[in-house]
């Protein structure tokens, strides 16, 4: 990330950026920094910047050649290789900083920060060079020099590498909208005061549930407006074969630090009835197959229960495509009382090929997953207050119900040891305990069988799709997002 900062006191923005985590990171090369002295693009002789404000009134205003030639010699080498980089210019009247600006504004490659002085700059230049106005906070200071401080030591920390693993790792304060837990090292007695005992036992479950009600308590008391938004995730996950689920996990993580995982895949899991509240938020996730939402008794999603809730659909395929799924869910899950603000589609490795979607979501597409999240996040904020917008998706909400190409499934009696694994693992109970045969009508084809048999007694031969879906369908797609 390269922070350029244009100002007139570029001491201020160096002594503090050099300091301590930015400043290992600025020797590293992971962040770098740039201070433009607007001053140097004076036209005076006196090198002024400032003028009497038209109108008369109090103060001085910065003239809008200099930091426009400020300005221009950092955007033109960046707008040369094609890209306009963003330019913030920090002022109480700006949009307040918070967790999710820092996040939206960490994905960009460059920012260009722009710091006023006296009454501010004249509002021509700002018309002309300005992307977003940002302000640190309701109070006014003297220029924006430490605002631009405070943006990059936040913005810096969701850079990758910045901080170190054991410091990333750590639960963050405001993340989800909760504060941090209170903190002790030794001595074990201070002052007649005791460490909590649990955090002395080493059961991390406990420590875990303990750290988390003294978050909620802590906002309860300290910041009560944060609980407000403070939202629970629930990612509900059909996933037989672990890629809808692998995909799904990521991009709740990049959300929440406290998600809920409902495993769709256990039947018994399916036929309880889930209700969410509108303060919740529900991260539907299921797999493609030909084309659709796999077809079963009760269908998917069935058991959950909105009320004005806000979800977010994934449907995950084997680089072929989704087709029909995202508008099946949608429809399915609005039909239940959920609104749905946005939808992803990314690839994950194909069961019955090991070259489709291998290794996917892979690097690049978790960086779309993490855009997504953030932008999930904004939607979020901005429905909270004006309403949540459902967004418009791809396909036909009802397709008709399609023929599988056929897959060959064979059972080795002689290798079977009967752990019943396949019988419990079966999302649509189509294995008989008794027999171990398939009932081939339930049957998804979704292979859980032979992947969780230890023994090898299970196998499949789906030659004839794979090779159609390899010869058709192998060049890579790229996750789409809504
Ligand atoms: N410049 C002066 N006051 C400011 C504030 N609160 N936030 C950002 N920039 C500022």
């Amino acid at each position: 990330m390269k922070f350029h900062v244009l100002t007139l006191f570029p001491e201020m923005i160096e002594n503090a950026v050099h300091t301590s985590i930015t400043g290992r990171a600025v020797k590293k090369g992971t962040i770098s920094l740039d201070t433009v002295n607007i001053r140097d693009f004076s036209d005076n002789k006196h090198m002024r910047v400032d003028d009497y404000p038209y109108g008369g009134g109090a103060g001085m205003v910065m003239q809008p050649e200099p930091v426009y030639r400020a300005w221009t010699s950092v955007a033109e080498p960046c707008s040369k290789e094609g890209k306009k980089p963003r330019c913030i210019y920090l002022t109480p009247q700006g949009r307040v900083l918070n967790q999710t600006l820092v996040e939206e504004l960490a994905m960009e490659e460059e920012l260009i920060l722009l710091c006023g002085h006296y009454e501010g700059i004249d509002e021509r230049v700002l018309e002309e060079v300005v992307t977003d106005y940002v302000s640190i906070g309701d109070y006014v200071l003297t220029g924006g020099e430490l605002a631009a401080c405070v943006l990059i030591d936040a913005v810096s920390r969701f850079v990758p590498g910045v901080l170190s693993n054991e410091e990333s790792f750590q639960f963050e304060s405001i993340q989800d909208n909760l504060l941090e837990y209170p903190h002790y090292t030794r001595p074990e007695v201070w002052q007649d005061r005791q460490v909590p005992e649990v955090l002395l036992k080493g059961d991390h479950k406990k420590i875990q549930s303990w750290r988390m009600e003294q978050s909620l308590e802590r906002t309860r008391q300290r910041r009560p407006d944060l609980l407000e938004k403070n939202r629970q995730v629930t990612a509900a996950v059909f996933s037989p074969t672990g890629g809808t689920r692998r995909a799904a996990e990521i991009f709740t993580e990049y959300l929440t630090q406290n998600p809920r995982y409902i495993d769709l895949t256990r039947r018994k899991l399916r036929k309880e009835k889930i209700k969410f509240s509108s303060r919740e938020l529900l991260i539907a996730a299921a797999p493609v197959y030909g084309g659709q939402l796999p077809v079963m008794e009760e269908p998917l999603f069935a058991n959950l229960q909105g009320e004005g809730t806000p979800c977010v659909i994934i449907a995950a395929y084997g680089n072929r495509h989704y087709d029909d799924t995202l508008a099946q869910m949608k429809e399915r899950l609005e039909s239940q009382g959920f609104i749905c603000i946005g939808a992803a589609a990314p690839i994950i490795p194909h069961i019955y090929s090991p070259v489709l979607g291998k290794g996917r979501p892979d690097e690049k597409d978790q960086q779309i997953l993490r855009r997504l999240a953030v932008e999930i996040k904004k939607r979020l904020e901005k429905g909270q207050e004006d309403g949540f917008l459902s967004v418009c998706l791809p396909g036909n909400p009802r397709p008709e119900p399609k023929q599988m190409k056929p897959v060959e499934k064979h059972f080795d009696r002689g290798l079977c040891t009967n752990c019943q694994a396949c019988v419990q693992k079966c999302p649509v109970n189509a294995i008989s305990q008794e027999t171990l045969e398939i009932c081939e009508d339930r049957c998804l084809n979704c292979m859980s069988c032979t992947k969780v048999c230890k023994a090898g007694a299970r196998g499949f031969d789906c030659s004839q799709v794979r090779q159609y879906l390899e010869s058709n369908y192998s060049s890579p797609r790229k996750i789409e997002v809504f």
